[in-house]
Order: structure tokens, then sequence, then C-alpha cells
């Protein structure tokens, strides 16, 4: 497939990581073009570094690995508003919450996801990939590791089938857990998890395990 990624940082790195080593054709872009290049060239392979306003147009997938702080710019100098990613998977693993608290910073009947839909319109979002660390994704795997559930949800049937693919293909298992209108639920989820973490408890601890 061929993949953009816009953000240029931890999260952008280990499923870009994952991407080129599973065949995909992935560019880079962010707010630094210095940073994109850096990225690229870690990535290797055919992986090309290209402004935010080229990274929208032809892809099978665009993943939004930036801050929460920067979803709104970053989409605008993607050309989002414009329709760039009209049609495209729009994969969203933001998580806009308080920092070390975990309480989410979007409005109380909203999610980060459907706030990107709005800024994006025509794109076909999907929230996958919050949950974890990015470590997740690039950490060597044993035979017997038991693979991980990556929620998911989104409105687009051909979106949620590319975004499962790409779940896979860094060694996770999907689960479609409904519309884009679920999003709200799987971020408080990471809210959650966040926040038990800072916390010093171990979250897995926290959810019944059978
Ligand atoms: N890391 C994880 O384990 C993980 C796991 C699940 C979900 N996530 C989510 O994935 C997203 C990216 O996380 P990350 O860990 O990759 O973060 P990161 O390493 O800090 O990278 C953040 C990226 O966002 C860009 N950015 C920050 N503020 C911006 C602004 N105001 N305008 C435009 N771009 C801006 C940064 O650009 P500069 O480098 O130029 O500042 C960088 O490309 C976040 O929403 C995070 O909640 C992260």
């Amino acid at each position: 497939m061929r993949i953009g990624i816009l953000g240029t940082g931890t999260l952008a790195e280990a499923l870009g990581t994952g991407w080129v080593r599973a065949g995909h054709e992935v560019v880079v872009g962010g707010r630094s073009p210095g940073k994109a290049q850096a990225l690229a060239d870690r990535l290797g392979g055919a992986t090309r570094a290209l402004p935010p306003q080229e990274i929208a147009h032809g892809r099978d997938a665009v993943l939004l690995a930036v801050a929460w702080a920067g979803v709104e710019d970053t989409l605008r100098s993607a050309g989002a508003p414009d329709g760039t990613l009209d049609g495209t998977p729009l994969i969203d693993p933001t998580n806009a919450v308080e920092h070390g608290v975990g309480v989410l910073l979007t409005e109380p009947h909203g999610s980060a996801a459907q706030r990107v839909a709005a800024l994006a319109p025509g794109a076909h979002v999907v929230k996958a990939f919050h949950l974890f660390p990015a470590q997740r994704w690039t950490q060597p795997r044993e035979a017997g590791d038991t693979p991980v559930t990556v929620a998911v949800c989104g409105d687009d049937a051909d979106a949620l089938r590319v975004t499962g693919r790409l779940v896979r293909d860094v060694g996770g298992v999907p689960a479609v857990l409904g519309p884009l209108g679920r999003a709200r639920q799987l971020e408080e989820a990471a809210g959650f998890v966040i926040g038990l973490a800072f916390a010093g408890f171990d979250p897995v601890s926290a959810v019944p395990s059978g």
C-alpha cells in the first residue's frame, strides 16, 4: 500500500518502521522538513519525506501521528479542510488527554476522531493505534506470544478493512467496535489506561482477564 504519515515523532517512527518492513511504500511529512527527512532516512527503503500538502495525494491510507495540540494546524497544512483527504482512510491514533492525568480535553459529547473528521471533509476516519505505547509495534515478538487486540472504529467499511490490514502488519488483531460514534469510548479507555499508569498501577491488572 501507499501510506502517508503526518508527523515525525515516536509513533510515526514505530508504525512507519513496521509498515516499511511489511513492504508498504511510506511517505512522511510534518512541520519540520528536517525531521521528516531524518525520519525518512531512518525508515529506509523507498521512504520519502514530502511537504504535508503532498502527503495526502494518492495514498491508500494516511496516519495522523501528531500531538493533539498540532492536529488542526497539521490537517490545515495538508489541505484537509479543502478536501485533499476526500475518500482516503485517515487513521487517528491521537490522545487528546491532560498529560499525566488522562482526563479528555475534548467536549463532553464529542471525540478527537470526530473533530478530525470535521477538519478533513470526506476523509474516512478510523480511530486506531491510540491505546498501546509506540514501542509495542517494534519490539521483537516471540513464537507463542498472544497478539494484542487493537480496538478500532469507523464509518467506512473499506477504511476499516485497510486499517485492519495495517494492524495485522505490525502484529496486532483488529477488533472493530462500531462506527466513529464509538470513538469517545475508545478515547476514554486510553485516558483510563494513561491515568492508571501515571498513578503507578499496571493498567492490565485493572481489568478482568477472563
Ligand atoms: N508515543 C506513543 O506511545 C503513542 C501511543 C499511542 C498514541 N499516541 C498519540 O500519537 C500522537 C503522536 O504521538 P508521539 O508520541 O509520536 O508524539 P511525539 O513524538 O511528541 O511527536 C509529535 C509530533 O507532533 C508534531 N507536533 C507537535 N505539536 C505540533 C503543533 N502545534 N503543530 C504541528 N505539529 C505538531 C511534532 O512536530 P515537532 O517534532 O516539530 O514538534 C511531531 O511530529 C499523539 O496524539 C499521541 O497521543 C502516541
